[in-house]
């Protein structure tokens, strides 16, 4: 599906890696965006700042990895990149033009396809922001601009000064939505709609929660500490698994790829994003793409 007003034709399935260099070593990194690509996979999501929260990192881990895969595979014209600025040091200027050039290097590649400004930064003005940008799209290092994590109110003071600027508009927006975090589907998705702009959603899986990993009473393998889906085990969790369970088993297909199936159907919607570990965790969302829930189960799943 394309993302709105632009040529990038993405897949169904954004690739989420803020775990590469972090929970993946390289070669499990390697492995994944192998299997990931063989499935037909052509959207990779990463920022400047993964995996910073990591022990002994400072940003850019998850860049490196990916840049490294691209070059080894020759492929990179066959991706659409999107990377992310802001979250390291705001979305002044300066900020942006320096860390631009270190996200290039980074991922081997001379442009980015959809950049992201991160999160809002309260303290520059949206002009400023927006012009900056611009000309990074106009220097044809960056082909489409992008929000993350912006208020509605934000967002559509971005989109106003874009048009009265004759400045690049944010095309896509991806903010925190899966079946448990529901705030999206309030004013963001209303703007979304009214300005066609692209909802690219990420923890599409709850931080694994919504893989049906987490179980009452049953300990959980994951490898990603105090970022994992455990809050969500919650009565209100164990109602959303079994609608999970029960709509999983009528298509003979895993939880996630439930989850992942319900964000897509959502409006706006054009591709979640989310992250597996290995090829055997991808293998359980992969069948997203080809699920089709029928309203009924649509409506039973978003009924929490
Ligand atoms: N724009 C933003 O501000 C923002 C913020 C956060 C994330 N993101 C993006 O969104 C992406 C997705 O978020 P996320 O990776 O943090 O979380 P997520 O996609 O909601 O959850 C992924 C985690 O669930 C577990 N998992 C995946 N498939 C599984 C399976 N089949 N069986 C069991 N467990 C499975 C893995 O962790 P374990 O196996 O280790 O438990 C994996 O790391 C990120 O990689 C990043 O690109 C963007």
């Amino acid at each position: 599906m394309k993302i709105a007003g632009t040529d990038l034709d993405v897949f169904g399935l954004c690739l989420g890696t803020n775990i590469f260099g972090w929970t993946a070593d390289e070669p499990e990194s390697f492995a994944v965006l192998d299997a990931y690509a063989a499935a037909g996979g052509n959207f990779i999501d990463t920022a400047d700042v993964y995996s910073v929260w990591a022990d002994g990192h400072q940003g850019g881990e998850s860049e490196t990895v990916i840049g490294q895969w691209l070059e080894a595979r020759g492929n990179r014209d066959e991706f659409v990149i999107a990377t992310k600025v802001g979250a390291m040091g705001g979305l002044s200027p300066a900020n942006i033009g320096e860390r631009i050039d270190a996200s290039l290097r980074r991922l081997h590649t001379d442009r980015i396809d959809l950049y992201y400004a991160h999160r809002d930064d309260p303290e520059m003005a949206l002009e400023e922001t927006l012009t900056a940008l611009d000309a990074q799209v106009r220097a044809g290092k960056v082909r489409y601009i992008a929000a993350s994590n912006y208020t509605p109110e934000r967002l559509a003071e971005a989109l106003a000064v874009s048009e009265r600027d004759g400045l690049a508009r944010f095309v896509a927006l991806s903010p925190h939505y899966n079946l448990v975090e529901r705030t999206y589907e309030t004013a963001l998705a209303e703007l979304c709609a009214r300005h066609n702009i692209s909802c690219v959603p990420y923890y599409a899986l709850a931080k694994g929660f919504l893989s049906g990993k987490y179980r009452a009473g049953q300990p959980v393998e994951s490898s990603r500490g105090r970022l994992d889906g455990s809050a969500y085990l919650d009565d209100r969790g164990l109602r959303v698994l079994s609608a999970l369970d029960e709509t999983a088993a009528a298509h003979r297909t895993t939880v996630a790829a439930v989850a992942l199936a319900w964000l897509l159907a959502q409006p706006t919607v054009i591709a979640p994003i989310a992250s597996a570990r290995t090829p055997e965790q991808l293998a359980e969302l992969l069948p997203m793409a080809e699920l089709a829930l029928t309203d009924a189960e649509l409506e039973r799943l978003s009924a929490d």
